[in-house]
């Protein structure tokens, strides 16, 4: 009988990014032809990454991640809430967003790829299986509760 490789939390995150972008992608895309449509998602995109957001800030500062990254991570999902609350201020003035959320998307492109190479890899290997099960179900139930209300 062999063990079954179980999923990383790294896997899992990567998985949760790409979600999370898309749904920004999906804003972008729609912005320009109907409003209404164009807040639906970008609501949907800010609720997600600022549920994201506070998951991930409760584990950079778990003792079990005392690495010098988690530093630079916290800055930038602070920057990343200020974007988005700039693109958020675009829409509903009626003003083109498109600067601002080409920014926005580009940092956030960034953001995602550091956390996927240098933080959650270096965590994946402080945590045991039951840990990373116990994370992957709290983050599918908080994200999950999200999505379900807008789709
Ligand atoms: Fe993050
Ligand atoms: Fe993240």
């Amino acid at each position: 009988m062999h063990m079954l490789r179980k999923e990383s939390l790294t896997e899992i995150m990567i998985v949760e990014h790409g979600k999370i972008y898309d749904s920004f992608a999906k804003f972008r895309f729609d912005s320009e032809k109907d409003i209404k449509r164009a807040f639906r998602f970008l609501n949907f995109f800010k609720r997600q990454e600022i549920e994201h957001i506070k998951i991930e800030n409760k584990l950079f500062k778990a003792k079990l991640a005392p690495l010098e990254i988690t530093r630079i991570l916290l800055k930038q999902h602070d920057k990343i809430k200020a974007l988005i609350m700039m693109v958020y201020k675009d829409v509903y003035n009626r003003i083109d967003s498109t600067e601002n959320a080409e920014i926005l998307q580009e940092f956030l492109k960034a953001h995602l790829r550091l956390e996927e190479k240098m933080f959650y890899p270096k965590l994946d290997k402080k945590l045991n299986n039951s840990e990373i099960e116990k994370l992957r179900k709290e983050i599918s139930r908080r994200m999950s509760k999200i999505r379900k209300a807008f789709f």
